[in-house]
């Protein structure tokens, strides 16, 4: 797959058509979720789909989403994060973007719904709906427009320069520099990552053959971002031939950023 083709879809859908979701599709989310929870340790996440959209989304508007506004879908995953040490955060994270490939294959855009955001039971909710917990919700449904072609653009991201160094943090590395090591593809298309109020907390340091992942500890849940950019550096790496796996390994504080593991390139 081609970089762009990675990303050319990959962004937060937050305006479905009002129609449901067709059995047959229906059908293939079922084997996506599955297929995804069959490799993750359901001791750290489990994922509930909700295939009756619109009196979840109802039931939940002011309770869930940034500042209670919901994102009217018709249909959800709710992600219940079991174990909440970063590992479990991570691995969640991690399985949510898989999932969300998953549907983007089969033309389905999404957005990630914050249900820590706002603290007005919204867990009474969900549980109405057979769902034991959840810290986030995956909205989807058919996306208004064609994705990628005429419609919402990408939420504003911070440039290169400002996210990735050289041997340490707060190192400058230039685009020349990352262009000499055939990084600088990567590190353009790696920041359309999704974070949680488009906060954009990561960081990289390249050195010597491997890419050091650092977040920014904003006080928030940056395990979560860290899981889905680990997935974002991992895939668009392999589109370059790169087959490594992201190591998630927490073993440095350095000021306000936390290490959290590399990938070889
Ligand atoms: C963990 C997480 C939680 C999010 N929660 C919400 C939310 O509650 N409501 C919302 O409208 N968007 C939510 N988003 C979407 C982000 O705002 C969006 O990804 C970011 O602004 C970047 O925009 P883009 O995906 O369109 O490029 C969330 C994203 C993440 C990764």
């Amino acid at each position: 797959m081609l970089m762009r083709n990675f990303l050319s879809s990959r962004k937060s859908i937050r305006e479905f058509k009002g129609k449901n979701i067709s059995g047959k599709d229906m059908q293939k989310v079922q084997e996506i979720v599955s297929a995804v929870q069959n490799k993750v340790d359901g001791n750290l996440v489990q994922f509930t789909l909700i295939d009756e959209g619109k009196g979840f989304g109802k039931a939940l508007e002011g309770k869930a989403g940034y500042a209670g506004v919901m994102i009217k879908a018709p249909a959800y995953i709710a992600m219940d994060i079991v174990d909440a040490s970063p590992k479990g955060q991570f691995t969640a994270a991690y399985a949510m973007e898989e999932i969300i490939t998953g549907l983007i294959e089969i033309g389905l855009g999404s957005c990630w719904i914050s249900l820590t955001d706002v603290h007005a039971g919204g867990q009474e909710v969900i549980q109405g709906f057979n769902v034991h917990k959840a810290e986030y919700l995956l909205a989807f449904g058919y996306p208004m427009n064609t994705m990628g072609i005429g419609d919402t653009p990408y939420s504003s991201r911070m440039g290169v320069e400002d996210i990735v160094y050289k041997e340490r943090l707060g190192n400058p590395m230039t685009v020349e520099e990352l262009e000499t090591l055939g990084l600088d593809d990567l590190f353009y298309y790696v920041r359309f990552a999704p974070s949680a109020h488009n906060e954009q907390p990561w960081r990289y340091v390249v050195n010597n053959g491997r890419v050091d992942m650092y977040m920014k500890d904003t006080g928030k849940n940056y395990w979560i971002e860290a899981g889905i950019a680990a997935y974002y550096l991992e895939q668009l790496a392999h589109t370059m031939s790169i087959p490594h796996r992201f190591v998630l390994e927490e073993t440095s504080t350095e000021g306000e950023y936390k290490h959290i593991g590399s990938l070889q390139v």
